[in-house]
């Protein structure tokens, strides 16, 4: 993936980034089966034997920087830089189009490969006849990926969320990668709670950084608490999938959790083979967006 006017330069020499983006979500799915699908042995082999392939290299390698480098200090740093939102404004569909000038460099033909993920999921739910805001957090809930333009590494913009400053989960991909974390040597940060108190709130706790908590908040003036729930914690498979950081949720946000779960097959299994026109949908889109949003967003 490379923005397709000038491309930024990574933040880090060190960043090797992965060939598709979407790389990662889909190795994802590999770790989470859809539930309802039938078993079917030959495609569960061949997902097995992706599982060696140099894609997965990638993925692994990109692991190995995210976990190294999200260290408390930086996620901090990330707050202060982003969200003063004072590098673009933009209206909705000049985001999602700006968005849509990172490109899949492995695969020439999709220049639209990321309104195509977020049409399909949002397409999903509306099919499944949820509320018109819950379409709409389909719709947008990967915004936040124009980070990449913004030149920051991949491992700084997606992958699996987890809280900092605290003992990280087993149950977090890759978890002896963060043995390279600095934070792993700072023994306050190693114990359970860590800075944080048992069943804070996960408002309280300061999470990896990434397009979650970006687009979070970008959009917390204008959507339902469910909706904001969605886009900040889609990626915390490790509470959301997992449940391994109860003792910091509070009984809130295990009420809220019923939406980040409702939402999560949507974003991982929508893909069809048929993708949605945009082109006819757009009158639908720019109505559900003027309903919600203002004419301009700041980033
Ligand atoms: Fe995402
Ligand atoms: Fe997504």
């Amino acid at each position: 993936m490379t923005p397709k006017p000038t491309p930024s330069p990574p933040a880090e020499s060190t960043d090797r980034p992965l060939a598709n983006l979407e790389d990662w979500e889909q190795f994802v799915v590999t770790r989470y089966p859809y539930a309802d699908r039938p078993a079917d042995p030959a495609k569960d082999k061949d997902a097995y034997r992706n599982y060696d392939t140099p894609a997965r290299d990638t993925v692994r390698e990109f692991y190995r920087q995210n976990h190294a480098h999200q260290t408390y200090d930086f996620v901090l740093a990330k707050e202060r830089e982003f969200l003063s939102f004072d590098r673009r404004t933009m209206t909705p569909w000049e985001a999602f189009d700006y968005l849509n000038t990172l490109v899949d460099d492995s695969d020439p033909d999709i220049d639209l490969a990321q309104w195509d993920h977020l049409l399909q999921t949002s397409e999903a739910i509306r099919a499944d006849g949820h509320p018109d805001w819950f379409v709409l957090t389909g719709l947008i809930h990967d915004l936040g990926k124009i980070l990449c333009l913004f030149g920051e590494p991949q491992w700084a913009v997606v992958g699996d969320t987890f809280p900092v400053g605290c003992r990280y989960s087993e149950k977090i991909v890759y978890p002896e990668f963060f043995a390279l974390n600095p934070d792993s040597q700072v023994p306050e940060y190693q114990t359970p709670c860590g800075i944080y108190s048992q069943h804070c709130g996960l408002d309280n706790v300061h999470m990896s950084w990434g397009h979650d908590e970006y687009l979070y908040q970008i959009m917390k003036p204008y959507l339902p608490e469910p909706a904001l729930y969605m886009i900040r914690y889609h990626s915390f498979y490790a509470a959301h999938r997992e449940r391994d950081y109860d003792h910091l949720m509070n009984d809130h946000d295990q009420a809220m959790f019923d939406w980040v779960r409702a939402f999560n097959p949507y974003d991982l299994y929508s893909k069809s083979p048929q993708p949605p026109r945009l082109s006819e949908l757009r009158p639908y889109y720019e109505d559900l967006l003027a309903k919600y949003l203002p004419s301009t967003l700041r980033f």
